[in-house]
């Protein structure tokens, strides 16, 4: 959510929705807020409605098109947590010194998400991180350790953390080709496998691209590695499901993720689809890759295989809280409400002369980038060259997406009044039967 973090910085909530003066901004300053002969604490008490960032987030809450975030949830019952600092650093299966943690609940959403991609719970290692980033390092990094000289595979639609962890672990990376849906392109990978026979191969899978919501097609990048002479022993998976890890297990003849095929790990982050009000995440790998990245530490009592050092003790209770309140059912329900009204948008989109696409079984879809900047930030829309996404959630009903829809028609009609002034052509992007510029109409 860069765009969202630097208006704050840059502007303030006040510059962009016409809130409180910007005057009041200015107690964002600590040394101002704090440098009051104690007296700054009861204006502390009333902090978000004295800057104005209660208001502030209660209506941004309402325009999230473009980022992957469930924003429609309660979790009010866990208000009586707030004051403790619950740290769960360290291992989750080993209890350290510092008893201010929820272990427990960590190992019931661990066990959980271990039974969705079918490992056996004392086969499985894995946490609750900072967010499907540092999954996706963790997953990365232990290929990186069983594998050395390893080159690491990502296609090019791959998350910007991906050629981050290959510039952190200093891993050598191939890009590969997609298709114009998003997924890797198998032909492409094989090509690039074969020129690099030597050397294991670690790979990065998307269970959903961040910009398409496109699914790589886990059994043939297999059957690719397979074919191109890779054994078992001399590749590592890691599949980064962010947002579609925990959607996809819920949609009927859908590929699905399972540890029964060789792969080494999934992530998944916990505050897209299940809603948690803070960024997490979960990692899940093999039991026997662990030993690979553990080490004993005295001070902290406990083994260490995770990345950070402390760890966010909070965010396991509301992982644990939501799975619960949905369950299998409750979670089904939403990722089919997800889909249905995916498919509303797209179809809407189209009738109205917009391209737009929308991949099987995805709650993803791509269209044209509106042209007008005010729009875009109004509505939160994550844009990459000439198209935008919106990825709808469970809280994007049909009645948020109409009055998108009126407001983005309405803005069209203005933005191309004058004929010279074409909308894009996406066909090479989005394919040529999905674009409706006036040459593919
Ligand atoms: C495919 C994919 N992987 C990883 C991430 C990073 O996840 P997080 O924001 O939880 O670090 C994202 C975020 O959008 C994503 O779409």
């Amino acid at each position: 959510m860069a765009m969202f973090a630097s208006n704050i910085l840059t502007e303030g909530p006040v510059a962009l929705i016409g809130g409180p003066s910007s005057g009041k901004f200015a107690a964002c300053q600590i040394e101002a807020a704090l440098d009051d002969g104690g007296r700054g604490h009861s204006r502390m008490d009333t902090f978000a409605d004295y800057i104005g960032y209660q208001e502030f987030f209660l209506e941004r809450t309402k325009y999230n098109l473009g980022y992957p975030a469930n924003l429609e949830f309660d979790y009010g019952a866990l208000s009586q947590l707030q004051p403790f600092t619950i740290n769960n650093a360290g291992d989750p299966f080993i209890e350290g010194n510092y008893c201010i943690h929820s272990r427990q609940f960590e190992v019931g959403v661990l066990d959980w998400f271990a039974g969705l991609w079918e490992i056996e719970k004392d086969e499985y290692w894995g946490y609750t991180t900072s967010g499907g980033s540092e999954a996706n390092l963790h997953g990365i990094l232990i290929g990186r350790e069983l594998f050395p000289e390893g080159i690491l595979y990502a296609s090019r639609d791959s998350h910007y953390s991906v050629f981050k962890v290959a510039r952190i672990c200093r891993l050598d990376c191939v890009k590969v080709d997609t298709l114009v849906t998003g997924e890797i392109d198998c032909a492409d990978f094989k090509r690039k496998l074969a020129m690099n026979k030597n050397k294991p191969a670690i790979i990065n899978v998307n269970i959903g691209t961040t910009v398409k919501g496109a699914v790589d097609d886990l059994d043939l990048v297999i059957r690719t590695l397979e074919e191109t002479g890779f054994t078992r022993d001399r590749f590592y998976i890691h599949c980064d499901g962010a947002l579609f890890g925990i959607m996809m297990p819920f949609l009927k003849h859908a590929p699905q993720v399972s540890f029964k095929k060789p792969i080494g790990s999934v992530s998944v982050s916990g505050h897209k689809f299940l809603g948690c009000p803070m960024p997490c995440g979960v990692q899940i790998t093999r039991l026997e890759h662990i030993n690979a990245l553990s080490s004993n530490v005295e001070y902290i009592a406990s083994k260490d295989a995770t990345i950070t050092g402390s760890r966010n003790g909070h965010a396991p209770i509301y992982l644990w809280y939501a799975l619960n309140r949905k369950g299998h059912k409750g979670l089904k329900k939403d990722v089919l409400q997800c889909v249905k009204n995916a498919q509303y948008l797209k179809d809407r989109l189209r009738r109205a002369g917009i391209s737009a696409m929308l991949n099987d079984l995805s709650s993803t879809v791509v269209f044209e980038q509106p042209r007008d900047e005010g729009f875009v930030r109004r509505w939160q829309l994550a844009c990459e060259g000439r198209i935008a996404h919106a990825v709808v959630m469970p809280n994007i009903t049909v009645e948020k997406l109409d009055e998108f829809l009126e407001e983005l028609i309405k803005g069209r009609s203005s933005w191309y009044r004058d004929v010279k002034v074409q909308p894009p052509c996406l066909a090479e992007v989005i394919g040529p039967a999905n674009c409706l510029c006036p040459l593919h109409k």
